[in-house]
This record gives structure tokens, C-alpha cells and sequence, in this order.
């Protein structure tokens, strides 16, 4: 494990950890990522699924919510939740000026079943790098933020990195204020049900014009690290990504009288789909593609379905075969489906870009933090949103497991402190 960097002239070492005594303090300080991630270890677990079902302004992202609030408000940081939905909290820099800010933080809504740390690691480690800078006595010259966005895995309203698309007018009002769940809500009722209104969403250039930087810590969510040898990382770029609506119908009958064939079987079609979306990215190298969520309908065992929604998620790191690979799959989708005598319909949901770090900034993120390797990340972010509009970089933390969007994602608690004392690292390089 290497040494985080330290500030200049505090170089003394301390035999019992092996840390210069600096180090060592701030490793001590940066303990309060381990409490912070305890004390939310118990809100929102799935018991049927496993790991964390979390979805935005359900029952335990509002309690993370509140948690945040009072973690922030122990830091003595000025909590303001925007028309977007996204808490920001200030360390004010003196003179009390809102600009210019060192922004840093995550998201607290999770994936079905998710783990523990796709987010909420990112927001607790903000607020201990926080602890960390308050140890060493640093004042910021600059404002230190933390942030929360709302919806950054779409798991609810479909629509990934919902509250930084909004923040940046990546996508309309109307079109979000249309979204639905599952069960129908709209995001629309949704907000209105925690007291947001409809007709005030939307791109925020005031609040985007205070923000000089942002510095996302996340958990890594593949073996990257793992195979560095390195607990801490620099993101490179980010793999373009894209979540489409598939919809296959048939004809709706009974199970047991309708004769094998001449069926119109919406589910076979779905499901040949599912198999030809694997091979057909197969066929393009680097490409992923994923059908994680199907939906038949009316869904009874003894009736063939009607019809049967399914999302497709497709990445690559060149846009233009991303959309090769989808019009592929579509084609192939619609042959599969008269083969049946069913119709297919293809609808998007989203779709964002390969992000590219900005290189000079990330080659100082590194340095800053000790010399973290760069690597390239599959996963979304907000980060990658924001990207387009501030400069923007992303450390990760090691994941031991290299699993994500699953209960067996991990971070061990030395590498969740060593992020830390990283994040506080580079937030002082910047805010100092
Ligand atoms: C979010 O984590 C995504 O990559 O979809
Ligand atoms: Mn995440
Ligand atoms: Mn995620």
C-alpha cells in the first residue's frame, strides 16, 4: 500500500503504522468514512434481492437524504437543495462567496439489489476528506462542496444521471416531468410529493457558473485496480453508454388451449432477442451490450404473453458503433419478431457520449494523490455529465471483488480511508 501524499515538510515517520506521522493523522481522520458508511448500513437493504434497493425519493434514498443533511450539519456546512433536487453542501471559503467552488460528491440512489458503496462512498468520503482537512487545519481559499445528485442510476424513472442531465439542460423538463416508474408514478408527482415544483426545473446556469471544478470519488466497479496492484485511480474517460425501451407484441391467449403452432408469442420473440443482442456484440470488439430487465404482459404463468417490454444497454467506446450495434439489434429484433407474427418497436431512453477526461487536469489528479494510475472506466457517472461543462475528474477506490450493481461489490475500509485522504489530497490542491 503506498503512502498518500502530504502536505509540504510533513515528512517524520511513525514506526507502528509505517506512515510519516502526517499520514498517519490523516488516516486517523479519515476514520469517519468507516462510521459514516456504518451508520447507513441498515437503510434500504433488500431482503429478497440482496444489497440495497434504493431508488430515488423512495423511503430510504429520503432517509439517506436526511442523513446527509444532519452529517452536514454536524460539519457546520450550509445545506441548499436546488430546483433540480441536487443538496449542496458548502464549506465557505472566508468572505462567504458562493463561486468558484471545489465541488465534490456522489449519489445516494442505488440499482436494484445494488451494493453498498456505488454512491454513498463517494458522499462519505466527501464529508470525511472534510474531517481531514478541518484535522489539518487547512481554510479553504476557495469554497469546499458536497454534493448529491438524485437519480444518478435511473432505476427509478429509467433516465440515468437524471438530476446532473438536468442541472445542464442535457435533457428537458418536459421530457422528465413525463417520466414514469414502474407503477406509473410520473416524476412529475414524484417531486411534488417532497415538495419540488414542476414548473422550476431545469438547466441552472447560475449554479452551474459557481462551480470551478468537480471531483467525483467513486468505488471502482471493475477489476481495474485490482490488476494495478493500486488502491487509488484516476479516470481517463468514460465508455458511451445507452439505455433503450424494446417492445415485442403478440397476441395474448391461453396457454393451454392454444396450439404450439401459429403462436404469436411475444416472449419467444423477446427472448430470441435477448440471445441475438449478445452475439450481435460479439461481433463488434470492446462493445457491451445487456438485456438486465424484461416485463411481460399481463405476466400470468398459464398465458402467453401479449407483449413484453425489455431494456437494452449498449456501450462502446466510439459513438457512431454504438449506434451500429443498436440499429443491428433492432433489425435482427424485427426479423425474430414476424418470424412469431409479432411486431417489435424500439424506443430510446438515453443515451451519453464517451466522456475524455480532461487530461491535464486528471495527470494533476494523479500527481496530487500520490501518483494514482489512470484507467478508463465502463460505468456512468455524473461526473460524465458535468464534464461537458466544468472541468471535471474522478478518483476510484479499489474494488476487491471487481463486481458492481451487485450485493458482493466492496471496498475494504484501509482503501476507503487511503480515497479519502486522496480526495482530501486533491480538494487542497485545488481549494488551497
Ligand atoms: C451506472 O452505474 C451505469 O453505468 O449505468
Ligand atoms: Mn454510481
Ligand atoms: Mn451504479
Amino acid at each position: 500500500m503506498k503512502t498518500p501524499t502530504t502536505a509540504e515538510g510533513r515528512t517524520a515517520s511513525d514506526a507502528s503504522t509505517g506512515y510519516s506521522n502526517s499520514a498517519s493523522a490523516d488516516l486517523g481522520a479519515a476514520r469517519t468514512v468507516l462510521s459514516l458508511m456504518r451508520s447507513i448500513e441498515d437503510i434500504g437493504r433488500d431482503r429478497a434481492r440482496g444489497g440495497y434497493s434504493r431508488p430515488v425519493y423512495g423511503s430510504a434514498e429520503l432517509e439517506l437524504r436526511s442523513w446527509f443533511l444532519e452529517a452536514a450539519a454536524q460539519r457546520d456546512l450550509d445545506v441548499e437543495t436546488d430546483r433540480n433536487g441536487i443538496m449542496w453542501a458548502w464549506w465557505y471559503a472566508p468572505g462567504k462567496q458562493r463561486r468558484d467552488a471545489v465541488v465534490t460528491g456522489s449519489h445516494l440512489d442505488s440499482v436494484p439489489g445494488g451494493g453498498a458503496y456505488d454512491g454513498p462512498l463517494g458522499v462519505a468520503s466527501s464529508l470525511a476528506a472534510i474531517d481531514v482537512l478541518r484535522d489539518r487545519g487547512f481554510v479553504p481559499s476557495r469554497p469546499i462542496v458536497v454534493a448529491v445528485f438524485p437519480e444518478e442510476e435511473g432505476s427509478r424513472f429509467g433516465v440515468a444521471c437524471l438530476g446532473s442531465r438536468l442541472l445542464t439542460g442535457a435533457i428537458s423538463p418536459e421530457r422528465a416531468l413525463a417520466l414514469r416508474d414502474g407503477e406509473g408514478v410520473t416524476f412529475a408527482q414524484a417531486l411534488t410529493t417532497q415538495g419540488g415544483r414542476g414548473d422550476r426545473i431545469g438547466a441552472d446556469r447560475d449554479m452551474l457558473a459557481r462551480i470551478g471544478i468537480f471531483l467525483e470519488l467513486h468505488v471502482e466497479q471493475g477489476r481495474g485496480l485490482i490488476d494495478l496492484g493500486a488502491p487509488v485511480g484516476v479516470a481517463s474517460s468514460i465508455l458511451g453508454h445507452g439505455r433503450w425501451r424494446l417492445s415485442a407484441h403478440g397476441q395474448g391467449n391461453h396457454a393451454g388451449t392454444t396450439l404450439m403452432a401459429g403462436r404469436q408469442d411475444a416472449m419467444v420473440a423477446a427472448a430470441r432477442t435477448v440471445v441475438a443482442v449478445r452475439e450481435i456484440a460479439l461481433e463488434h470488439s470492446g462493445a457491451r451490450a445487456t438485456v438486465g430487465r424484461l416485463q411481460p404482459i399481463p405476466g400470468g404463468t398459464n398465458v402467453i404473453a401479449s407483449r413484453v417490454d425489455f431494456w437494452l444497454d449498449v456501450r462502446h467506446a466510439e459513438d457512431a458503433v454504438t449506434a451500429v450495434i443498436v440499429e443491428k439489434i433492432h433489425a435482427e429484433a424485427r426479423r425474430l419478431a414476424a418470424e412469431e407474427g409479432c411486431t417489435m418497436e424500439l424506443v430510446e431512453e438515453s443515451v451519453s457520449g464517451t466522456v475524455h477526461f480532461d487530461a491535464t487536469l486528471g495527470l494533476e489528479l494523479s500527481v496530487a494523490t500520490g501518483g494514482s494510475p489512470m484507467l478508463p472506466t465502463g460505468a456512468g457517472h455524473d461526473a460524465g455529465v458535468l464534464a461537458s461543462e466544468v472541468p471535471t475528474a474522478m478518483l476510484f477506490v479499489r474494488n476487491p471483488t471487481g463486481i458492481s450493481h451487485s450485493p458482493e461489490e466492496l471496498c475494504e475500509d484501509d482503501d476507503a480511508r487511503l480515497g479519502t485522504v486522496a480526495l482530501a489530497d486533491a480538494l487542497a490542491h485545488h481549494a488551497g
